[in-house]
């Protein structure tokens, strides 16, 4: 069972929609809300990792279902939510995780590659935003964590993600006002350097780059998936409850760390927190 620092049961009756639940961040807050109680249904692109997910967290004593659902593909998410309403009756949070992006210099990216990264963080995001508020939020009331990087000085080499998270972050702030009014409370994340599953992605050749750039983070150590997954946790618990439109940094203050103030390797930063492994 996902080791929470929450307390159990927070979230039971609840039904709650992770895209990319698949793997990475994702997948460790579907095993933390379901650890505490709640329904949650993973959506993503393909159903192969979706199944494993959904099996783990049964294996685990919780509750999920999973969907097919390209977030590129406008009927996809209208559908993805019917088909949830239809079986639940009801989805009080959702936490838009899934997304994509490589990595290129500014000016070797395609219209083409561009698009797919803008299409499928910042409008697909605002689709599954607004399909959660027109098919049940609007009546309901409801929760909604966005996903952003670490993107406050730009984000060199990946600037079609960084222009689709500034994106949903100024979005995540119109949405938290217009909604407000039907008790629908939105906020964002924005992760630093997280050991995720997901960092593979990038391929080994990336691993000097990261270990350089922990010399770079004023903790000297990467995030862990659970850091992250519990920060988005707290923002869909009732302990949040008067915070909307914010967006959280989960970065050990790598954003505002400059290189006059030289940080030795310290190892006094407190221990990764992993709600996987029995602390
Ligand atoms: N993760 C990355 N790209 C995606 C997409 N188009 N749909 C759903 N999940 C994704």
């Amino acid at each position: 069972m996902y080791q929470s620092i929450f307390r159990p049961g927070l979230f039971d009756g609840q039904t709650i929609i992770v895209t990319g639940g698949g793997s990475g961040i994702g997948r460790a807050v579907a095993h933390e809300l379901a650890s505490l109680g709640a329904h949650v249904v993973i959506a993503s692109r393909r159903t192969t990792k979706l199944e494993r997910i959904q099996a783990e967290i049964a294996e685990a004593g919780g509750s999920a279902s999973y969907y097919k659902c390209n977030l590129r593909e406008e009927e996809q998410i209208v559908s993805l939510f019917e088909q949830v309403l239809a079986e639940r009756g009801a989805v009080h949070g959702l936490v838009n995780n899934a997304g994509g992006q490589f990595l290129s210099p500014a000016e070797q990216l395609t219209s083409k590659g561009f698009d797919a990264v803008i299409e499928t963080n910042l409008r697909g995001t605002f689709l599954m935003c607004r399909e959660a508020f027109n098919q049940y939020m609007g009546q309901h009331g409801g929760v909604i964590v966005n996903m952003l990087i670490e993107m406050w000085r730009g984000f060199p080499g990946m600037a079609h993600s960084a222009a689709a998270r500034a994106g949903i972050e100024n979005l995540t702030k119109t949405l938290a006002v217009e909604w407000a009014r039907a008790g629908v409370r939105l906020n964002a994340v924005a992760p630093g350097l997280i050991d995720s599953s997901g960092l593979a992605h990038y391929g080994e050749a990336l691993r000097p780059l990261i270990e350089q750039t922990i010399q770079d983070i004023p903790a000297k150590r990467m995030g862990t998936e659970s850091e992250v997954a519990s920060a988005i946790v707290f923002l869909l618990s009732p302990a949040a409850a008067y915070i909307s439109g914010e967006s959280l940094k989960i970065d050990g203050a790598s954003s505002l760390w400059r290189k006059t103030w030289q940080i030795e390797d310290h190892g006094r930063w407190e221990r990764p927190y992993d709600g996987f492994t029995a602390r």
